[in-house]
């Protein structure tokens, strides 16, 4: 039997999670930016950093006429940096056709926008009744069907099985509540690995239940080990005790994203020698400090490490000074790393070093590069 369309919108009216773009608006900029953030970040970690965004930029049109280093600020933190820069090129492209279009077609059309986001938009937004298929959707519908193809070959699949439900003349009448009942029963009772399976509205139709294979649904393919890359940072300070950061090139991991300086990331280890050759300046005497950071990117895992000195005064390099608390703001969570990594060693191993005020300190205006 198909699962019915009005028992989950029932279920929906009842246990709808109470969340911001959810209750406080139908505002497309407003939905597309929860919907960007939230993909591989948890609403959890998204609420704040949504509102957040909102008051810094709180239109499209706000967002398209800041500058890229005021929107890489507000981004810091939330990872996957091309996010941030197809949001910023997308919010142009917007404001030059005087706001969203309202329908799937125009949306994909927009730049960096891709299948799930314009369905999720026009969903949400506009009311078009299609099913944007997230991690969620895919999870609930291999279960209700006991598909047992593993992802990402059952993704058409699962994707035409979803959109199939939203034929229904409930979900028809209210497309943007059965997408978001679809995520919200994937979110708190289909859940990955202990599914309430007791509470579903839909458990008298889940095959997966049926067959006893619920919380073993999704299969998923085998993933490939993730390489190793490593890479080696400098730790520069100023007399002041600011540290030199400069923003990296505008594509590739982090792009456009500020950063402390360092060699490329790859597979084999720096010696020292060849790691100084990136220096920012030449003629310092730099110290390695003990320990790495690690970082965990989508295809590979990172280890960096970290060389550290004072600059004299007056030295010229590329690049721009920052306070350590205004820096662990504006900095990616790779980056933000390092700088753990430093604070403890330098507390540790040489107070000298530490810069004045680098401990937890509110946030302050004359933290901003000069
Ligand atoms: N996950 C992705 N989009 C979502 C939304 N609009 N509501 C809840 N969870 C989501």
């Amino acid at each position: 039997m198909l699962p019915s369309a009005s028992d989950l919108l029932v279920w929906y009216d009842r246990h709808r999670r109470s969340l911001p773009w959810r209750e406080t608006t139908r505002d497309p900029y407003r939905i597309w930016l929860s919907e960007v953030m939230l993909q591989q970040t948890t609403v959890a970690a998204v609420t704040p950093r949504w509102r957040r965004f909102l008051d810094r930029f709180p239109t499209v049109e706000a967002l398209a006429a800041a500058p890229w280093e005021a929107v890489a600020e507000e981004w810091a933190g939330l990872g996957y940096y091309a996010r941030a820069r197809n949001l910023h090129a997308c919010a142009q492209a917007v404001a030059v056709q005087g706001g969203f279009p309202d329908t799937v077609e125009g949306l994909r059309a927009l730049p960096g926008i891709g299948a799930y986001t314009a369905a999720a938009v026009a969903a949400i937004a506009f009311d078009r009744p299609v099913v944007p298929l997230d991690g969620n959707v895919e999870r609930v519908t291999s279960r209700v069907r006991a598909v047992e193809e593993p992802l990402p070959g059952a993704r058409p699949r699962l994707a035409a099985l979803a959109q199939g439900w939203m034929e229904q003349p409930a979900a028809h009448e209210r497309p943007a509540d059965f997408v978001q009942a679809l995520f919200d029963l994937g979110a708190t009772i289909c859940t990955p690995r202990s599914p309430a399976c007791a509470l579903c509205p839909w458990q008298a139709d889940c095959a997966g239940r049926k067959a006893g294979l619920a919380a073993s649904l999704p299969r998923k393919a085998p993933r490939a080990a993730r390489p190793v890359k490593y890479g080696v940072h400098f730790l520069l300070h100023d007399p002041e005790g600011r540290l030199l950061l400069r923003r990296r090139p505008p594509s590739g991991l982090l792009g456009g994203m500020l950063g402390l300086p360092g060699t490329p990331w790859r597979e084999e280890g720096w010696t020292a020698e060849e790691a100084l050759a990136f220096a920012p300046a030449t003629g310092l005497s730099w110290r390695p400090l003990p320990g790495e950071a690690k970082h965990g990117f989508t295809h590979f895992e990172l280890r960096m490490t970290l060389l550290a000195t004072m600059a004299p005064p007056g030295l010229r390099t590329e690049g721009e000074w920052w306070l350590p608390e205004a820096a662990a703001q504006a900095l990616p969570g790779a980056m933000r790393r390092l700088l753990t990594l430093a604070e403890a060693t330098i507390a540790v191993a040489s107070p000298a070093l530490r810069a004045p005020g680098s401990g937890p300190r509110k946030r302050t205006q004359t933290g901003r590069p000069a």
